[in-house]
């Protein structure tokens, strides 16, 4: 299959999972979406992610972000895990986990990276908008666990831009200051963001978070 890239559409699929049988699209609704794949269960950083991820949970929640996880192991194994998990984390794993055994939603989303591994998923991390298109592609080697903060903060950005003429700059948080969109000019800017415009450079201008 062709590499998946931001703006396509993300591949629906039906799987079994921690919690069952689920279609992806329907388990997404109208919300947002974040599909995050593990090598394999019973290993220590994909323990200490899903705990986390498991943490976290409320914050993505209040984002109305569905979570998902995935790795190549089996529903039963999965749920021997979770208890690990739980028991380890100090946590309850509260959103499901792709059983992937036949590799066929590794395949759609191309997270085995034969030269990295050739059976085990990579830490591909995939945020899909309501329209089911993809908005962000991470991907990290199996030694190193992601954080779930910027997870967090790159949610804030894909959501407050879908919806506001602006970017975010470096190491951006939510409630700072915002960069308006290149293509608006500065007169028409300032008619948009009624908080201010700063205009640093013709090109480089500043407003509050509209949202804030
Ligand atoms: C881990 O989750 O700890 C892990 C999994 C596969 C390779 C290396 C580390």
């Amino acid at each position: 299959m062709a590499t998946l890239r931001l703006g396509d559409s993300a591949p629906d699929f039906t799987a079994e999972t921690s919690q069952g049988s689920l279609n992806f699209y329907d388990y997404l609704g109208d919300g947002w979406g974040i599909l995050f794949s593990h090598p394999a269960d019973f290993t220590p950083v994909c323990t200490t992610e899903l705990g986390t991820a498991a943490k976290f949970k409320s914050e993505f929640d209040k984002r109305n972000v569905k979570m998902m996880a995935l790795s190549v192991d089996g529903a039963a194994s999965h749920n021997e895990w979770i208890k690990d998990i739980n028991e380890t984390q100090n946590t309850v794993v509260n959103f499901p986990i792709i059983a992937d055994e036949d590799r066929k939603v590794s395949d759609l989303y191309d997270m085995i990276h034969p030269n990295a591994d050739d059976t085990l998923t990579v830490r591909s991390v995939f945020i899909i908008g309501p329209d089911k298109k993809i908005k962000l592609i991470l991907t990290y080697p199996a030694s190193t666990g992601r954080n779930f903060y910027e997870l967090l903060r790159v949610v804030d950005s894909l959501q407050l831009t879908a919806y506001h003429k602006v970017a975010t700059p470096a190491n951006w948080e939510s409630g700072e200051k915002v960069v308006v969109s290149p293509a608006i000019p500065t007169n028409e800017a300032k008619e948009i963001f009624t908080k201010g415009v700063e205009e640093v450079k013709p090109y480089l201008r500043l407003t509050p978070d509209p949202t804030a």
